[in-house]
């Protein structure tokens, strides 16, 4: 028996409450009572005593409790007592006896738990000899077994990445600490002290419970209730209704449209960052409080599977455990000091080692930076005033850049922006991505006044364009010509279309690199870099001057290590490649069957969604995708619980949360909203 076990995840999750031992049976009773009216799901009888009638009527006792509460009841290491009282399942720890034998006479319908520690490969055995979901711990120092071996946060999430079964974890675990422990991945969180030695038990398990209700990644089916109602912010949760009213009004009775109105008060559209603004969709922007893996909530308590990942960062999801604790550890040594620190050392050792071309690194804030600092360092180096682009490529938003741009810019229909001087933007030349032979003639004609070409490899911010056969190649060979710099601006295609960036996928060496999103895992990381001579001309080395008070903050990059640590194990890249693709399929194929004129693909853990029948390759095959029917789907799915980007020219994201219960519930929605469209 495995995790194919008919609904062994709704059964083995949440609060897991294990029982003290205790001879006086009235107190022990009262205590899970209370623990059951706070909302533990599961309860587990441990009781080392040897007075084998005390142990029987106590678990006959427990037993009721836990039927009338519709709770799970499992004996801890005495199958025949589990069997005597007919409990729901059992649990053995390493000495506790043999996983086959307990099976075979637990027969099919009993839950079997097993005790792993620290170590994969026991749970691995132990799922495979016929256990149903797997416990690891001591997570954290524990009163009960102070000695007991550290698990890592990280061997949860490797455990619901690696196994298909349930994940338990025990040991030290309190509420400080649990949200921790849920967003690591475990489905489940065992509590001895900090939820019986508590004053009120049934108020700490209800905290208990309303953690695991924010922070759990339930899956999104019929089968799955809705978060917990002791989750406080769910007092008030407006109920909702799908609509099928496209018109895209402003929400009633909505904090979100409150929250929304307060805003434009205060900040202009009310946004910080124009995209946000829902402008293109129409509607009323959704103001997030909460994310955990690919989920997040919204001010009306409404959940949604995100393909936003705040434009790209969160590859490994929304509040990341290790970067979130790495974050902590980090806050608590200070957050800034405008003096080198050892992380900054280290992230720009690892970038160098997985994108090769870039011999040195600086470290700056946004990609915005990033990007126009490389600018910079390219006139400074060549002594060249002219920059090559193309049209629909966004590299944020300094003057120079803010030129027949894509993104926001393209969404709002401003590709180039207000307040650029004329003057500043004659020295940019804007030509279509993926002709070569306009970027050939380009240097034909003004070759030696070119500083350089910036480029976004694999283009994310006109949708997903991929880069024809050639194209990079005629870039790299016509700057090299023409002694030019050529810049691949992967702010968001690095470590997304592959781990070395799209330069890695494509076999293309740029001069220079520009770096943002994953490598700050959802906190403000920047970076620049590659050839050594041409970066041996920045301050202090050389004449180009380029700061910050904060770059390279510790804080910061602790979050950036922590994602690309994670990332970069065995696997990780390709499985959330894989699940993007099944995705993209999925989503072409439900198209087709309703008759809508749309496909997809992926590249990496990027996505592209396109109101037409094949994937664009310039800016003009963009403008060509039915944006209204996008519009309106936008809307379907994002009422069925889906968060796209709220654009037609946007790319989408998945993350290494989207799992597959993310990815059948989003093709759920999806089946619907395409139905809607048609
Ligand atoms: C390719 C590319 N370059 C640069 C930027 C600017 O980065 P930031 O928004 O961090 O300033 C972006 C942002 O979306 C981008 O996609």
């Amino acid at each position: 028996m495995n995790a194919s076990h008919p609904g062994i995840h709704e059964r083995v999750r949440g609060l897991y409450a294990i029982t003290p031992d205790n001879a006086a049976t009235t107190e022990l009773i009262s205590k899970v009572r209370a623990a059951l009216a706070g909302g533990a799901r599961m309860v587990q009888y441990r009781n080392k005593s040897t007075d084998k009638q005390l142990r029987l009527e106590q678990a006959q006792a427990l037993l009721a409790l836990c039927q009338a509460a519709g709770a799970v009841f499992i004996v801890n290491d005495d199958l025949a007592l589990a069997l005597k009282v007919g409990a729901d399942g059992l649990h053995l720890g390493k000495d506790d006896g043999d996983i086959v034998a307990a099976r075979k006479a637990l027969g099919p319908g009993r839950l079997l738990g097993a005790s792993c520690y620290n170590r994969l490969t026991l749970a691995r055995e132990a799922l495979r000899q016929g256990a149903d979901h797997v416990a690891f711990g001591a997570m954290f120092v524990s009163p009960t077994k102070p000695a007991a071996n550290r698990a890592p946060l990280d061997l949860l999430f490797e455990a619901r990445r690696q196994l298909d079964a349930p994940v338990v974890a025990i040991g030290g675990i309190t509420m400080e600490n649990a949200p921790k422990v849920f967003a690591a991945g475990a489905n489940a969180i065992a509590v001895v002290s900090d939820l019986f030695d508590a004053p009120q038990i049934e108020e700490r398990a209800r905290e208990f419970a309303s953690i695991y209700g924010l922070w759990a990644r339930p899956s999104i089916n019929a089968a799955t209730p809705r978060r917990s109602s002791h989750d406080p912010r769910v007092a008030n949760v407006i109920s909702y209704e799908p609509s099928t009213d496209l018109s895209f009004q402003p929400m009633k009775n909505s904090r979100n449209q409150e929250l929304f109105d307060r805003a434009l008060k205060s900040i202009p559209g009310g946004v910080n960052s124009p995209v946000r603004a829902f402008r293109a969709v129409g509607g009323t922007p959704r103001f997030f409080v909460a994310g955990a893996g690919a989920r997040v909530w919204d001010a009306d308590n409404r959940e949604y599977i995100d393909y936003v990942c705040s434009w790209g960062p969160l590859v490994m999801g929304h509040a990341f455990a290790p970067a979130v604790e790495a974050v902590a550890l980090s806050a608590i040594d200070g957050l800034s000091f405008g003096a080198p620190t050892e992380i900054e050392v280290e992230m720009a050792e690892l970038l160098r080692q997985c994108v090769p071309s870039m011999d040195m690194v600086r470290l700056v804030s946004s990609g915005t930076e990033a990007t126009m600092s490389a600018l910079r360092l390219a006139r400074g180096f060549t002594g060249r005033d002219l920059i090559v682009k193309f049209e629909g490529c966004y590299h944020g938003h300094a003057d120079s850049l803010l030129v027949k741009a894509g993104s926001g810019a393209l969404t709002l229909g401003q590709p180039s922006s207000g307040g650029v001087p004329a003057e500043t933007a004659k020295h940019t030349l804007v030509l279509d991505y993926n002709d070569s032979a306009a970027l050939e003639q380009c240097f034909r004609e003004q070759g030696d006044r070119i500083a350089a070409v910036i480029v976004e490899p694999v283009a994310g911010n006109m949708n997903l364009v991929a880069p024809r056969p050639g194209f990079l190649e005629a870039a790299r060979a016509l700057c090299s010509k023409h002694g030019a710099v050529l810049i691949f601006d992967e702010v968001m295609t690095g470590f997304r279309v592959a781990p070395g960036g799209a330069q890695a996928k494509y076999g293309i060496t740029p001069d220079l690199t520009t770096l943002g999103k994953v490598i700050g895992g959802g906190m403000p990381v920047g970076a620049f870099g590659g050839r050594r001579d041409i970066m041996e001309k920045i301050a202090p080395l050389g004449p180009v001057y380029q700061a910050g008070t904060l770059s390279g903050n510790p804080v910061a990059l602790a979050a950036g290590m922590a994602t690309l640590n994670a990332l970069l194990k065995p696997g990780v890249f390709d499985g959330i490649a894989a699940a993007a693709k099944t995705l993209t399929e999925g989503l072409t194929q439900l198209a087709a069957r309703e008759g809508v004129t749309f496909c997809a693909q992926s590249i990496g853990s990027m996505i592209g969604l396109y109101f037409r029948s094949s994937p664009p390759a310039s800016f003009a095959e963009v403008m060509q995708c039915d944006k209204d029917r996008f519009n309106r789907f936008f809307h379907a799915m994002l009422d069925e619980g889906v968060y796209l980007a709220p654009s037609a020219y946007e790319a989408g994201f998945v993350s290494a949360a989207h799992g597959k219960s993310e990815i059948d519930a989003t093709l759920k929605a999806a089946a619907k909203a395409f139905a809607l469209v048609k």
